[in-house]
């Protein structure tokens, strides 16, 4: 079987997504008509065209500006189930997504019209299409942690929606030590804790993460290859890497794919898998991030199917579950 072929046909579950990241240029263009929102673009190729960056500060502002055109319930709904069709298409069986809440509260639009709309697309997911989601609230790091306290509180009533919080936006100058009592808190209140470290920023933040906010998992971490024993430390723990290639890649993170350490970490014993971060603003959902990386580094079906099973062994599932998923992924290889 050609990789590309079995890229598709193994079955995945992704672990770092922004569902405001996918929010396709048709969508944005459509929902801007709908609220009489006047874009700064003339044309939904001009939009797609927007989209090369520096670096991370400047997707993110073109990232927070697209979400403004979220603002009913239904709008929310469209988004996710479009993710979802996604996930379908791409042969994702379980993904584990963040959502930004202050993206939304802070311009007046509340977690009773993003929740509902998100929660109406995830059950049709489950019972049409028989994909299982879990949501990460995550925080973010360039606003006080002051509003990362009051945005916990503000999502009381969908706790039970929330597998876990997390961490993401402008990571240099925002260590994760600014995060310190929030995330007590919602490790208090049972929430799994997850962050965004070592993508633009250095080890030091990664080191920060595991250590004062007592992560699970690191979103991105590719930084912490320059420093050994923060490596040893990784290898040793198991503690997962939810690595994301074309967004490093369109955010200058590595200078060509082909430069990427995925493999090398993988090969040194990392607990690394692939996703897409942000896939309408970085052109590729989690299939064309596996597809990159065969391209660039000519990856074998051994570390395919090692990052795939990872996938699984890094999620919030049940062991049950995990280990359903994992014995099919062998059974599906070994048919190919
Ligand atoms: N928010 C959305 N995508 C992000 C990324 N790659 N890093 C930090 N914050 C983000
Ligand atoms: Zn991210």
């Amino acid at each position: 079987m050609a990789s590309n072929d079995l890229i598709r046909y193994l079955p995945k579950a992704e672990l770092h997504l922004h569902i405001e990241g996918t929010l396709e240029p048709e969508l944005m263009w459509q929902l801007a008509n709908k609220h009489d929102i006047v874009l700064p673009y003339e044309s939904v190729e001009a939009i797609r065209a927007a989209y090369q960056f520096e670096d991370l500060q400047s997707f993110l502002d073109l990232y927070y500006q697209g979400a403004d055109v979220l603002r009913d319930e239904d709008d929310f709904y469209q988004l996710m189930w479009a993710y979802l069709l996604k996930c379908k298409e791409d042969n994702v069986v379980h993904t584990e997504m963040m959502v930004d809440p202050q993206t939304h509260t802070h311009r007046g639009v509340g977690f009773e019209v993003f929740m509902p709309g998100f929660k109406r697309a995830i059950k049709q997911a489950k019972k049409e299409l028989g994909i299982s989601c879990y949501l990460i609230l995550s925080f973010l790091r360039h606003l006080p942690e002051e509003d990362a306290l009051q945005t916990l509180e503000e999502a009381k009533e969908y706790y039970d929606d929330f597998i876990a919080v997390g961490l993401d936006s402008s990571e240099l100058g925002n260590p994760p030590s600014k995060f310190e009592n929030v995330f007590a808190r919602a490790k208090s209140l049972g929430f799994k804790c997850v962050a965004h470290a070592g993508e633009e920023g250095p080890p030091e933040y990664v080191w920060q993460a595991l250590n004062l906010l007592q992560v699970e998992r690191i979103d991105h971490g590719v930084r912490s290859a320059e420093d050994p024993v923060l490596m040893r430390k990784l290898v040793e723990n198991q503690i997962p890497l939810t690595v994301c290639p074309q967004s490093n890649l369109k955010l200058n993170v590595v200078d060509e794919m082909s430069q990427h350490n995925i493999l090398k970490l993988l090969d040194d014993g990392l607990l690394v898998t692939v996703n897409a971060d942000d896939p309408s603003y970085f052109g590729a959902y989690i299939n064309g991030n596996f597809e990159s990386l065969d391209r660039a580094l000519d990856m074998s079906d051994k570390q395919l199917v090692k990052l795939v099973k990872n996938s699984f062994f890094a999620s919030f599932l049940p062991e049950d579950e995990k280990e359903y998923w994992l014995a099919l992924i062998d059974k599906a290889f070994a048919s190919k």
